[in-house]
């Protein structure tokens, strides 16, 4: 994830209210809120479910108190029947009338997730799903665990009997009620802009793109870094998903080499060209793994080369540290960050 004053700021200095802006890798929707913010309108697009749901909650006009409203309504509604996962690690993982409540919530968000409400309640419930118990407060569902990547089963349930780690039974609602308020209860312009499910390598992905764009920005995969779905397995559960760990690499660019790679990203340059406005700007960045092989700036160049983007300049964006997350977990070691790049391209297909 880069962070939201990346986007923010290109668009703060150059950017119009009114213009469209696209993210082909969209990710939780960082350029998708900077633009709505500003007044741009936005449009993103990811092969993650999780991404999408989470992007999409980035554009819903709604409030808290909609949301507790639609929460409760769901809560209290008896004719769900709902399906609750089994086996040692849901035994472990959540408190049984926690998970009860989770999997109502569930059931109800993939029968209908149409509104902004709902939209937004299931963006919180994927934030809340699992992460550290706190001593005063509790901020998350689930028994102690990581709250970027979701527990891998076998490792997480010998880390809690080890530990004699219970899960606590904690108030749901209270807990998305704190999130909607914190995340929902700012006045932010009312939001134009659309999120699309798909593969950017493919154009049929940009099919349903009418407006032309006069901005991209975004962050591709960092070549190395294969690890969204299976990371995120319990997340997409919760949006549909098996209860089990997913380790397929579906409509995720593959990282079997850097030229493969490079072809991959290419294929994502053209087809965001072909929704540009001419002379669009796209602003693209890009880090690395501490593999001299694989040069990132070698391999994004590469990928522009023959796409009718034209390279303007090439910034640093500083190196790897904490708190960045892409590179900091493809770093292993932590004491010779890799530096990340900014490359500026104008469109003059
Ligand atoms: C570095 S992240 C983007 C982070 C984003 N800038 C943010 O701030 O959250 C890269 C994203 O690309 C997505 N992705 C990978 N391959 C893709 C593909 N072929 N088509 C669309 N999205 C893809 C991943 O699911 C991931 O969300």
């Amino acid at each position: 994830m880069f962070p939201l004053d990346f986007p923010y700021e290109i668009f703060k200095e150059a950017g119009k209210k009114g213009q469209w802006a696209l993210d082909p890798f969209c990710g939780r929707g960082t350029t998708v809120y900077a633009g709505r913010m500003l007044g741009l309108r936005t449009i993103g697009i990811d092969s993650s479910p999780v991404a999408v749901a989470i992007s999409q909650a980035k554009l819903a006009n709604t409030n808290p108190r909609a949301i507790i409203r639609e929460v409760k309504r769901i809560l209290n509604n008896d004719s769900t029947n709902t399906h609750v996962p089994e086996g040692i690690f849901w035994e472990k993982a959540y408190h049984p009338d926690v998970l009860s409540a989770l999997c109502k919530i569930r059931e109800e968000l993939l029968n209908d997730c149409e509104s902004d409400e709902r939209i937004a309640l299931r963006a919180i419930v994927l934030g809340a799903l699992h992460g550290p118990k706190q001593k005063t407060k509790q901020s998350y569902f689930s028994n102690q665990c990581q709250r970027t990547y979701a527990p891998k089963p076998v490792y997480a349930v010998n880390f809690w009997n080890k530990n004699r780690l219970e899960p606590d039974y904690v108030n749901i609602l209270s807990i998305i009620e704190e999130r909607a308020n914190k995340y929902f209860n700012e006045e932010v312009v009312r939001s134009k802009g659309q999120i699309i499910t798909g593969d950017s390598r493919d154009s049929n992905t940009f099919k349903t793109i009418s407006k032309r764009v006069s901005w991209i920005i975004t962050s591709p995969p960092y070549y190395g870094m294969r690890t969204y779905i299976p990371d995120q397995w319990l997340r997409l559960w919760f949006l549909g998903g098996q209860s089990t760990v997913d380790y397929s690499m579906n409509g995720q660019v593959e990282h079997a080499s850097p030229e493969m790679f490079a072809a991959q990203l290419k294929k994502v340059w053209i087809n965001s060209g072909a929704v540009a406005k001419k002379r669009a700007q796209m602003v693209i960045r890009f880090g690395g793994l501490n593999d001299r092989k694989a040069d990132p700036l070698e391999i994004l160049y590469h990928s522009l080369d023959d796409t009718g983007w034209k390279i303007d300049e090439t910034k640093s964006a500083g190196f790897a540290s904490q708190g960045n997350r892409q590179a900091v977990h493809i770093n292993t070691d932590i004491n010779s960050p890799r530096e990340e790049y900014d490359v500026w391209a104008t469109w003059r297909g």
